[in-house]
């Protein structure tokens, strides 16, 4: 009995998604293999045990080194963590749907130039550089580690108007008021609270009168949904600095003179904000 053409295509996507495990599977013997040894020089500073693990300069802030080495930092970490079902594992099944919600707000041309602070896994930046060459426009993504900015360099098309600098979002080496959209795509969680408050700062700094800041992060959920108690432990293991960007509303850390607009997702536990800087 011969399959039906959907069914055919879901046992393909599953065969295809069972091996992609397999092959993550595949790399963590190697990955806990090296995070002792990883881990020790890091916290040791030891440059030279260091290098035997990790081929760029150490000058990393020390909140990733100490909280994000395995998803950022650690060479086998990209590798492993930049899956678009891995992702969506750990966003609750949300990526697609969020990323939908920050690519809706660039879709009035002409879209000027773009910003995006820090890059992010999965398949958001190709498409926001793919919309900035439609509309006529420009997109520069900075990040401070030079793993991350080589990791979405193979994944952008080859014509591409996007610029990818190393820099931190604390200070910027860019002028006031260069750009027409600022982009914060689940940033600001993982900064501490002194970092985040100078990262968004420097967002409005570089931000143009009349220009679009766009954060999508987590957010408070609703008292009704269940996540806010399950999650709260989760999060405060394996990323320490939510709590306190949701304990503040986005909203409050931005100047009142500007138009906000916000969205709730999945019960509030992820939110968009849109603020419009006065001219
Ligand atoms: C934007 S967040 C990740 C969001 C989400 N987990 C994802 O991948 O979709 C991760 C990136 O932020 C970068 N990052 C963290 N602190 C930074 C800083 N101070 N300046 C620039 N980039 C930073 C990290 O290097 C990493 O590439």
């Amino acid at each position: 009995m011969g399959l039906s053409l959907p069914a055919a295509a879901m046992l393909h996507r599953a065969m295809a998604g069972a091996a992609e495990g397999a092959a993550l599977f595949g790399k963590l013997p190697a990955f806990i293999l090296e995070w002792q040894p990883w881990r020790k020089a890091l916290m040791d500073r030891d440059v030279d045990a260091l290098s035997a693990f990790y081929h760029e300069d150490t000058s990393v802030p020390p909140y990733l080194l100490r909280h994000y080495w395995w998803a950022y930092v650690h060479p086998r970490g990209v590798k492993i963590f930049d899956r678009g079902w891995l992702i969506n594992l750990i966003l609750l099944g949300n990526y697609k749907r969020l990323v939908c919600a920050a690519l809706a707000e660039f879709e009035t041309a002409p879209l000027g130039r773009l910003l995006q602070l820090a890059c992010v896994y999965g398949n958001l930046t190709p498409k926001l550089a793919k919309r900035a060459s439609e509309a006529g426009g420009t997109l520069d993504v900075i990040d401070v580690l030079p793993i991350q900015l080589r990791n979405l360099k193979w994944k952008l098309p080859s014509r591409t108007p996007a610029r990818l600098l190393r820099m931190d979002s604390t200070a910027l080496e860019m002028p006031d008021a260069r750009y027409d959209t600022v982009l914060l795509f689940f940033l600001l969680h993982e900064q501490p609270e002194a970092v985040r408050q100078k990262t968004v700062a420097e967002a409005l700094r570089v931000l143009k009168p009349g220009g679009k800041l766009i954060l999508v992060d987590y957010g408070k959920a609703a008292w009704w949904n269940p996540l806010r108690y399950l999650m709260a432990p989760f999060l405060a293991v394996l990323e320490p600095f939510t709590l306190s960007l949701i304990a503040t509303p986005l909203a409050a850390r931005l100047p009142s003179t500007m138009t906000l607009r916000q969205t709730s997702y999945f019960g509030g536990f992820y939110q968009k904000l849109v603020a419009i800087k006065r001219h």
